[in-house]
């Protein structure tokens, strides 16, 4: 299913999903395209698959409505926005042939009321623009549409009121557009939707915690101006996938984000402005493969809990205020290719970790490690250890490790198979650029 050319980057995910914490059950293989350059229509909706299941499983078919689905004759009003409109698919939007003609628009079949309607939208990277483009002409006559995938784009103005009424949507991609204002709170009665990207626009505000309780496998909201204190029920949060990165998030990393454990397989926090010390639960996310909370201002020593994080692969540290010891446990984590722990102010590491440094998976530079080259000055390391606070005075913080046992004991082979490991794919770092 993945085997796509022209697309940027492509997501196959095929994952396990628990529902009530103990039966496990496939959960659908999804196509998901990030800012996708496809310029031909795809994905195609089927509607023949179970819509993306939120735990219990819903039917494979929704009940049929009373009103039976439009068949439409007109997109919704397909009045190409005025000016300038590089790729030219809007010269395509003329006669009655949406389904046949109209680049963009994509049709199927709505299985409750047998009729091919349109199902799906595709312009990414389109380029579309106009002084009065709004997202309500287009979504607002498309009632069974499934996907509405927009990225880079010029679209303006709020999300309609009504967004929540379309019976399928389980994908909104909105990045990279013109939308300002407040989190679009609309889309939270959107029950289906499994993707929502809304990363470079520029929203402000608060981002509502209902966001976390939607059944969603991928949230983007990076590169905005979100500032607010993270909400504490972020780790309710079903995705797979969370980019918070490049807002103005402040306060500490909720505790609660150990009860993605089941779900979470990458998460950034980059650059923002958060604080305090990671918690001890950030160890219990025993399926992530990235963890980035780089170019913040946490400060603690790294907690040994880290050393549970079996499948970490990328592990950014770096502009923060962590200082002491990188504990020997972390560096010994079977998978690290890529742990990041420069600018802080590290003032030891033991032999394992010097390992890592030797073989290029740690990187330790601007720390406080006088052995080492490429260091900060003493002048500066003395300023920071002597204006230092008592931190996270909650020892459990630091010390404790909910894994029942470290990884230490794979330590030899995993130091040599770091040498080989080729760069992870991560997946959601293709978030941080707007296509
Ligand atoms: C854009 O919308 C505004 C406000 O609704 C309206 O006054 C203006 O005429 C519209 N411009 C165009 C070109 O349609
Ligand atoms: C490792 O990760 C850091 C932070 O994400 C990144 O800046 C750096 O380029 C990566 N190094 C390699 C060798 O991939």
């Amino acid at each position: 299913m993945c085997g796509l050319h022209t697309i940027l980057l492509l997501i196959c995910i095929s994952h396990l999903f628990a529902i009530n914490g103990e039966a496990v059950t496939p959960r659908e293989t999804l196509e998901i395209i990030i800012g996708g350059g496809a310029a031909s229509p795809w994905p195609r909706p089927e509607y023949q698959d179970c819509p993306p299941p939120p735990p219990p499983p819903p039917p494979c078919l929704p009940t049929p409505s009373t009103q039976p689905s439009p068949t439409l004759t007109h997109p919704p009003s397909p009045k190409p926005p005025h000016g300038p409109s590089p790729a030219g698919i809007t010269k395509t939007w003329e006669g009655n042939n949406i389904c046949g003609d109209y680049k963009g628009f994509i049709c199927d079949i709505v299985p409750d009321v047998n009729q091919k309607t349109i199902s799906g939208v595709n312009f990414n990277n389109r380029n579309l623009n106009g002084p009065n483009l709004t997202l309500t002409e287009f979504l607002s006559g498309l009632k069974d549409l499934a996907f509405f995938h927009a990225n880079s784009n010029n679209f303006i103005g709020s999300i309609p009121e009504d967004i929540g009424t379309l019976r399928y949507l389980y994908e909104l991609d909105l990045s990279n557009n013109k939308f300002s204002g407040n989190f679009p709170y609309q889309v939270l009665q959107a029950k289906k939707l499994v993707f929502l990207d809304l990363r470079f626009n520029t929203f402000f505000g608060v981002v509502p915690p209902q966001v976390f309780l939607l059944g969603l496998d991928l949230l983007f909201i990076n590169n905005n101006n979100f500032k607010q204190t993270l909400p504490g029920n972020l780790g309710s949060t079903t995705a797979l996938y969370l980019s918070l990165a490049n807002n103005k998030f402040v306060g500490g990393i909720p505790r609660s984000i150990g009860q993605a454990s089941n779900t979470l397989l990458e998460v950034l926090f980059l650059n923002n402005q958060l604080t305090g010390c990671l918690p001890y639960e950030i160890g219990l996310l025993r399926k992530s493969t990235v963890l980035d909370v780089g170019f913040n201002q946490l400060t603690g020593l790294i907690p040994s809990s880290l050393q549970c994080l079996e499948k970490m692969e990328l592990l950014n540290l770096a502009h923060n205020k962590f200082y002491r010891i990188v504990p020997e446990s972390v560096c010994s984590l079977p998978n690290l290719v890529n742990f990041t722990v420069s600018y802080n102010y590290i003032s030891q590491v033991g032999p394992k970790c010097r390992k890592l440094i030797t073989s290029g998976v740690l990187d330790v530079k601007m720390n406080c490690i006088s052995y080492l080259p490429n260091q900060r000055s003493k002048a500066d390391c003395d300023r920071f250890f002597s204006n230092l606070q008592p931190s996270c005075t909650d020892k459990k913080f630091l010390t404790y490790i909910p894994c029942s046992k470290g990884y230490s004991g794979k330590q030899l082979e995993a130091s040599n198979v770091h040498w080989a490991t080729p760069a992870p794919l991560v997946r959601s770092y293709g978030a941080l650029s707007p296509h």
